[in-house]
């Protein structure tokens, strides 16, 4: 391969190159496409069965695992979605490479979440890159960007991933409203984790629930979106939110500040819904209030 100045001199040569085929991921298949409207997460209603019909939330979902030329395309995809901060952000990770790509899936859900929101509401046509999506004080994600001027207030986001997926939902702030999600997979948990995470009348609550290891994951999943909706997580521990009620025909967990979370940002509810779902393996839980 010669590259030539106008003139036809020639000004650099390449020689012993060798091909090298990079087989594009399916689920990563718009990282490619020129076309701006080309998505890399898809719409999950699973998520978000509840709000359908909804059209103040939007629920994304990525695929996060890669199986071949993996460190190539995690490049790829993170130079198409993040923003030049988000880049350093990433840059300066310091997680494995599993859990760097499921970071990268959970913003590129919640970007393309906001994205659907903007679009839809303000007729406002951005990209991923746009959308910046930073890190408040708790660990929580923040949306930002110079277009935040034109429509008043940014779009709140909720991330989750485990074992190579990753979901987000975002919503337009409403009467204060915030919104939590929290994914999670059936599998053993170590042992011991039920007492920690519950206390007496809780596992008494959930063991009357015809599988308790479904119900137990749906109360911790419950509880992971709320803590993650008021902004706190559950740095308190997890019995500083409790399971309170549960209808199992439709899903629905009641979930109750404790202790120093009670004192937490006053203005919102010391009650809260949880919607949680089984899908396959996956346990859901989403929260907006
Ligand atoms: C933070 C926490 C809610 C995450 O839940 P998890 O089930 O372990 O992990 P998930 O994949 O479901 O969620 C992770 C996402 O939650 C979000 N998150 C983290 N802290 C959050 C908070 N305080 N409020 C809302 N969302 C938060 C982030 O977006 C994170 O994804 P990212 O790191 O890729 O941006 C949970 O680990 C927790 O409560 N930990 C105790 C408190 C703690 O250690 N905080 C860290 C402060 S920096």
């Amino acid at each position: 391969i010669e590259l030539c100045l106008a003139d036809g001199t020639p000004w650099m040569r390449l020689t012993g190159w060798e091909d090298k085929r990079f087989d594009v991921p399916s689920h990563l298949h718009a990282l490619i496409l020129t076309r701006e409207d080309a998505t890399v997460s898809t719409d999950w209603p699973d998520g978000a069965a509840s709000y359908a019909g909804s059209d103040w939330l939007a629920c994304r979902a990525v695929e996060t695992t890669i199986s071949s030329d993996h460190a190539f395309w995690k490049r790829v995809w993170a130079r198409r979605v993040l923003g030049r901060t988000e880049r350093e952000l990433f840059a300066a990770l310091r997680l494995p490479d599993n859990r760097q790509l499921e970071w990268l899936g959970g913003r590129t859900a919640a970007k393309e979440a906001v994205q659907t929101l903007l679009k839809r509401h303000f007729g406002l046509d951005l990209r991923p890159a746009d959308i910046e999506i930073g890190i408040g004080d708790e660990g929580q994600p923040l949306v930002g960007g110079p277009w935040v001027s034109l429509v008043g207030e940014a779009p709140l986001v909720s991330i989750s991933h485990t074992n190579g997926l990753a979901v987000a939902l975002a919503m337009l702030p409403a009467d204060g409203r915030r919104a939590g999600i929290d994914i999670e997979r059936v599998r053993n948990r170590p042992e011991g984790y039920a007492e920690i995470a519950f206390d007496d009348a809780e596992r008494s609550l959930i063991a009357s629930a015809p599988s308790d290891a479904e119900w137990m994951l749906r109360g911790w999943c419950a509880k992971e979106a709320v803590g993650k909706s008021l902004g706190t997580g559950l740095r308190d521990g997890p019995r500083s939110l409790a399971v309170v009620g549960i209808d199992r025909a439709s899903g629905r967990l009641e979930i109750e500040r404790r202790g120093r979370l009670e004192n937490h940002d006053m203005a919102r509810s010391m009650r809260f819904i949880a919607d949680t779902a089984l899908h396959g393996d996956l346990v859901s839980a989403v929260t907006v209030g």
